[in-house]
């Protein structure tokens, strides 16, 4: 007979594996590892911000799941090899790469806003880190997978890869490398057991969502969901934490959005829904 106090332990949806989540110190990456950690993996939260990454961990840990924390630039070869040959050093081997840190500062994109003022330096940048950075952890993290028998891989690309917008410019083009690479890796390494899709955001209601987008931009990106609301890191975690188990199994090389439906309508969508004018009954 089972025990109401001490109910008996249910497997988790990646129980046991082993993943490393890169910019996991903060927003989709902090929360995607803390999914995957309460569903049983061990992880290896990878960033730049390495305090932000002992936190991360220190939470996981208290909460008894198995969690470390490393410091890396996805951007440089040599460190981001050392962080996943450390996570295969401490768990022994690997099962689930999380491609997610990218450049975010405010500043940062503030720069990338026009073609026509885009320095060099932005756009080798964001390179480097959104793109140079998945790519070597492709690189390096395959081998490790195939030995195991295969693996999952997730690039957190964006909606700004799919649709044309007005700022953006080199994000938008690493983001759709990062799609080209997704098929790539699919294609090359599937037959020895290792899946890899991309997860694609619209705009993410994070922590500092509120503070960074003025009301209005909040109500217009609204009117384009399809959803009630708007679309928040555990929603991406989400579907990060499905793509990273065996329920998916049969799924690779796809580019999957998770965005409440802001690309799948025609244009005229929201400002005929604001018109009234529409002829479904509601
Ligand atoms: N938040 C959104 O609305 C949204 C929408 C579409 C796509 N995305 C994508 O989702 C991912 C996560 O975004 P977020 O909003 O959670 O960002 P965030 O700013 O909360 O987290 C990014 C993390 O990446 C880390 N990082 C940055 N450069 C790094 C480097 N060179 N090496 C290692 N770590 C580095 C940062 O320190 C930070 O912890 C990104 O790839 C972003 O492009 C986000």
């Amino acid at each position: 007979m089972t025990n109401p106090t001490n109910p008996p332990h249910r497997p988790g949806r990646v129980e046991g594996k082993v993943a490393i989540i890169t910019g996991a110190a903060s927003g989709i990456g902090r929360v995607t590892a803390e999914t995957l950690a309460r569903e049983g993996a061990r992880i290896a939260l990878v960033d730049l911000d390495l305090e932000g990454a002992r936190a991360v961990a220190a939470g996981i840990e208290s909460l008894g799941g198995e969690a470390i924390a490393l410091r890396a630039d996805v951007s440089a070869e040599s460190e981001i090899r050392s962080a996943i040959e450390a996570t295969v050093a401490r768990f022994g081997g690997l099962d689930f790469l999380h491609n997610n840190a990218a450049i975010t500062s405010p500043d940062h994109q503030r720069r990338d806003g026009s073609l026509l003022d885009l320095d060099v330096e932005i756009w080798d940048a964001t390179m480097a880190v959104d793109l140079r950075g998945a790519m070597l952890g492709c690189k390096h993290a395959v081998p490790h997978m195939i030995r195991r028998g295969g693996g999952s891989i997730v690039n957190t690309t964006s909606n700004s890869s799919l649709a044309g917008d007005l700022t953006l410019n080199a994000y938008a083009a690493a983001k759709a490398g990062l799609n080209a690479l997704s098929l790539s890796v699919a294609t090359a390494f599937g037959k020895q057991g290792v899946r890899c899709n991309a997860v694609s955001p619209g705009l993410i209601a994070g922590p500092s969502f509120a503070k960074v987008v003025p009301p209005e931009v909040q109500e217009m990106l609204l009117a384009e969901a399809l959803t009630p609301r708007l679309g928040t890191p555990q929603d991406v975690a989400n579907l990060v934490l499905f793509l990273a188990s065996d329920e998916s199994a049969h799924i690779t090389g796809q580019i999957l959005r998770c965005d409440g439906g802001a690309l799948s309508h025609l244009p005229h969508v929201s400002k005929l829904r604001a018109s009234g004018k529409t002829t479904n009954r509601t």
